[in-house]
């Protein structure tokens, strides 16, 4: 069973940097989005972006992904290849997920846009999966199990009608893109059959407490209308089942007795902190 790997404070340093390119890398994207443009173009303005920043794409050849970044559009949920025969249109959302790799650690993030104008559904789809974020956030401290990440995440996002993605998860990162831990972003623990001892199904992960030296992503998926997924035959695409749209947003984080530090946060942001 693969273990957990607690980082050092230097180590966490050196992610902060890692994933600090990846948020600045998101906001400098999302400046250029409109109508017109084609996600392959999206993906090189992201690798000349990460590269001048001394970083690389952790997400190239991660078990033959193709691209440097993922880019989602609309029902598309996650791990959306880059293509030239994507292009972008008014109305269209559009999910970025950047893993920068520097000095061999990795930060992960993720925001979905809106391109041009979008109907109010849209924009409440958006903040809602982005303040879940904050909402799991807010009971991430020292004991704290994983299963509450999801369990706060649903309480929140339900009354919504919205639909959690269950097929894919938050993870531990750092030295590698997954690591344990795996974090629902829903409530798992209704799932878990406890039997001699022995988590025999589900994911025993969320009974994982939060540690000193734990750096995990949180990273919500939340569609407008069915959590169930999809992959399309390329392999990578995942899409909603009932070709609603989906949101994504992720941060990297840790924590320790200080509380929480998000690890994905552009310069000024860290510059309130
Ligand atoms: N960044 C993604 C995540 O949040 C992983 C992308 S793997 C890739 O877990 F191969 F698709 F890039
Ligand atoms: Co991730
Ligand atoms: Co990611």
């Amino acid at each position: 069973m693969a273990q957990l790997l607690l980082k050092t404070e230097e180590d966490i340093e050196r992610i902060a940097e890692a994933g600090s390119i990846a948020a600045e890398c998101l906001i400098y994207l999302s400046r250029k989005l409109k109508p017109g443009i084609n996600t392959l173009q999206i993906d090189r303005w992201a690798g000349e972006f990460i590269n001048d920043n001394g970083g690389i794409s952790a997400s190239k050849g991660y078990h033959g992904y193709p691209a440097e970044i993922c880019i989602s559009p609309n029902n598309v949920i996650v791990h959306g290849i880059p293509s030239k025969k994507i292009i972008l249109k008014d109305g269209d959302i559009l999910s970025l997920d950047i893993a920068v790799k520097k000095n061999g650690f990795i930060g992960d993030t993720a925001a979905t846009y809106p391109v041009g104008e979008v109907n109010d559904d849209v924009k409440q789809l958006l903040e809602v999966t982005e303040k879940s974020i904050y909402k799991a956030l807010s009971i991430c401290t020292i004991g704290s199990k994983i299963a509450e990440i999801g369990k706060i995440i649903e309480e929140y996002v339900n009354p919504y009608g919205f639909g959690i993605v269950r097929d894919y998860a938050g993870h531990g990162v750092g030295y590698f893109m997954h690591e344990k831990p795996n974090v629902p972003n829903y409530d798992a623990t209704r799932e878990l059959g406890y039997r001699l001892g022995t988590w025999t199904k589900g994911n025993s992960d969320i009974m994982i407490p939060m540690q000193t030296g734990m750096v995990f992503t949180i990273e919500p998926m939340i569609n407008q209308g069915t959590y169930r997924t999809r992959t399309l035959t390329d392999g990578w695409t995942v899409v909603t089942s009932d070709g609603k749209l989906s949101a994504h947003f992720e941060h990297t984080l840790t924590v320790s007795e200080k509380g929480v530090r998000l690890l994905t946060l552009t310069k000024e942001e860290k510059s309130f902190r």
